[in-house]
Order: C-alpha cells, then sequence, then structure tokens
C-alpha cells in the first residue's frame, strides 16, 4: 500500500520535529505544536500521513473527538445502532462482546503499534465506523469533499479535565510520580497538552456543523446523559438508521457505563493498536463530578474561557 511510512518520511518528519514548538508535557514526554495543536511525536507522524493520503468514501461515518468527552461511549453507541439487534442481547455474537469499542472502531491516527495502518483502514468493508482525536482542520481534503459523515461529540471543559487528569494517572508506570491536580490544571488551560487546545478543538467542528448540518452531526455528553432517548434517535436518525423506542432501549442498555465497564473485553487487556488499557476508559461515567475536585478559582477560570472562547458562536458548555 502507498500508505505505510517508510524511512524517507520518518527522517522528514524529524526534521520537521525540529522546527516545530516543544513542551515537556509532565515528565512523560515531549509534545509539538503543529498548526495551533499539540501532538506526540508519533501521533503527528500518524497524522500527518493520514491528512495528505486519507481517502474517504461517501459512506464512511468518521467520529470525531478531542481526548475524555465520551469517545468510548459514542464508539459503543454507533456500533450498536449499525450493527446491533434486539436480539442478540446478551449473546455472545452481539458485537460489543465481541471486543472493546475502541477495537471495533480504531482512532486512526493512535494506531502507532501498526506498520500497515493505512492497509488496516483501507481494507475495511462499506460502510466504515472509524474515529479521529485529530482537530477540524488536520482532516484531509478528502474527508472535506466527499460526502461522508462526521459525529462530534464533546462535552463541559470541568468534567473533561478532571477526566484526563485521572486518565494521565491512571497510565503511569510503576516508577513515575503523580501529576498534581494544579500542575495538570495549568497544562489543560492553557491548552498545552495532547490535542489540545480543548476550545479550539471545540470551535471549529462547532463552526462545521453549522456550515454543513447535514454532514456533522455535534453532540455533547451532557445532552446524552439528560435526553438520552432523544439524543439515540437523533444519532441514529442521522446514520440512517430508524429506529423505535424497544430499540432505542436495547442500544442505550447495551452501552450504559456500568455494562460497558463490567463486559470481559473491557475488564482486561489493552488496546491492541495503542497499548492503553482498556479499563482506563471507563472511571464514573456521571457529569458534574469535576465539583469534588476543582478550586472555586480552577471553576471559575474554565468558567471565563468557555464565556470568552465561545462567546458569539451560540455554543455554550
Ligand atoms: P469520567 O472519567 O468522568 O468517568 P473517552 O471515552 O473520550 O476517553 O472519555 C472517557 C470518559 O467517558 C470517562 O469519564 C468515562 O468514565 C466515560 N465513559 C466511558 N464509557 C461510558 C459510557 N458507556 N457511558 C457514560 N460514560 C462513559
Amino acid at each position: 500500500s502507498n500508505y505505510e511510512s517508510n524511512s524517507s518520511s520518518a527522517t522528514s518528519v524529524e526534521s520537521l520535529l525540529d522546527e516545530l514548538p516543544k513542551h515537556k508535557l509532565f515528565d512523560i514526554c515531549d509534545i509539538y505544536q503543529w498548526e495551533g495543536f499539540w501532538y506526540e511525536s508519533r501521533i503527528l507522524e500518524a497524522a500527518l500521513v493520514f491528512k495528505s493520503q486519507f481517502i474517504a468514501r461517501d459512506d464512511d461515518f468518521i467520529l470525531a473527538s478531542t481526548v475524555k468527552t465520551g469517545t468510548t461511549w459514542l464508539k459503543a453507541l454507533c456500533l450498536s445502532i449499525l450493527h446491533g439487534n434486539p436480539d442478540d442481547k446478551n449473546k455472545e455474537e452481539e458485537i460489543l462482546k465481541k471486543g472493546s469499542p475502541h477495537m471495533h472502531v480504531p482512532t486512526i491516527e493512535s494506531m502507532i503499534f501498526e506498520e500497515n495502518r493505512y492497509a488496516i483502514i483501507e481494507g475495511m468493508p462499506s460502510p466504515r465506523l472509524i474515529h479521529t482525536h485529530l482537530p477540524y482542520n488536520f482532516l484531509s481534503d478528502s474527508v472535506k469533499n466527499s460526502k461522508c459523515k462526521i459525529v462530534y461529540i464533546t462535552r463541559n471543559p470541568k468534567d473533561t479535565f478532571i477526566s484526563w487528569w485521572y486518565f494521565m494517572n491512571s497510565i503511569l508506570r510503576p516508577n513515575e510520580e503523580p501529576f498534581p491536580l494544579e500542575k495538570a490544571f495549568d497544562c489543560f488551560s492553557k491548552g498545552v497538552y495532547i490535542h489540545g487546545p480543548f476550545f479550539d478543538h471545540v470551535l471549529r467542528y462547532w463552526n462545521a456543523s453549522l456550515e454543513m448540518p447535514e454532514r456533522i452531526l455535534f453532540l455533547t455528553y451532557e445532552e446524552l446523559k439528560i435526553d438520552p432517548t432523544g439524543q439515540v434517535k437523533k444519532l441514529a436518525s442521522f446514520l440512517g438508521k430508524s429506529v423505535d423506542e424497544v430499540e432505542v432501549d436495547d442500544i442505550l442498555w447495551k452501552c450504559s457505563f456500568e455494562r460497558l465497564k463490567n463486559l470481559e473485553v473491557n475488564k482486561n487487556g489493552y488496546v491492541p493498536y495503542n497499548g492503553l488499557l482498556n479499563a482506563s476508559f471507563y472511571r464514573k461515567g456521571v457529569i458534574e463530578d469535576s465539583r469534588n475536585y476543582l478550586t472555586p478559582d480552577m471553576e471559575e477560570n474554565l468558567s471565563r474561557l468557555c464565556r470568552e472562547k465561545f462567546q458569539g458562536s451560540g455554543l455554550d458548555l
């Protein structure tokens, strides 16, 4: 496949990295700023290949999100909508029992352990269901010019931040020090972390969804929690499936936090293509848990950023 990386592209990425603003994220890795957003080097490398070479199909469904905003839940919901039926309840052939949402719906630029990642993506049968954490400006022209559909999910930045801080601490190696809340907050609020800044990521997809509502569906974690039936019906109809009440109830039950967290495929093992623990994607699954952690100053800081960044956009998180 012409998508496979070769040594010359690796060399050109190294020389590119030398030119980019660089920052040490805690003590674990260097991150690089490319067109306003921050990446780990190996993800940036994969992302550049994706941007220049990914060929979208008109019937692709691309899920998009920044980190810790409900990606796992959205992947599971789309899998159940497209590939489930009420009769497979509790049977071994149910898609969510056969593999984790991240296994079924790969995050393209995170397939860092897959040498032939684009051959895998190219080989997926239509309609493909794939995911990216990349910002809107990183999508290829092919994605923008095709008729493929995009579903973006986001979440209140306070809960997103706490979820991220927990996640980063949960993937520490045994010899690594936990990340203090204050230090993590500084990175998040300045946008200097992997796939940050949060606000710009959200705003670009939001604006694109206003321009092309028939192609980009914008969802929030909070709306899904508060009005699950209404939101799942909306999602299903966007994906071209009509679902009745019984089916919606079945989908919501199959994708509920408690159930997914306790499925064998999610309790054990790792996401094969990036090495993250499957279990690390299920923590608490509620809204406003951040109130138990943030200081009043931190709350005010994030509220102010929301007001400033989203002012005039019609978006409120
Ligand atoms: P918390 O850390 O607040 O619990 P992502 O999938 O984008 O990495 O986001 C992870 C967040 O979604 C975590 O939030 C996780 O617990 C929550 N989550 C995972 N599966 C969920 C589900 N089925 N329903 C609701 N929330 C879920």
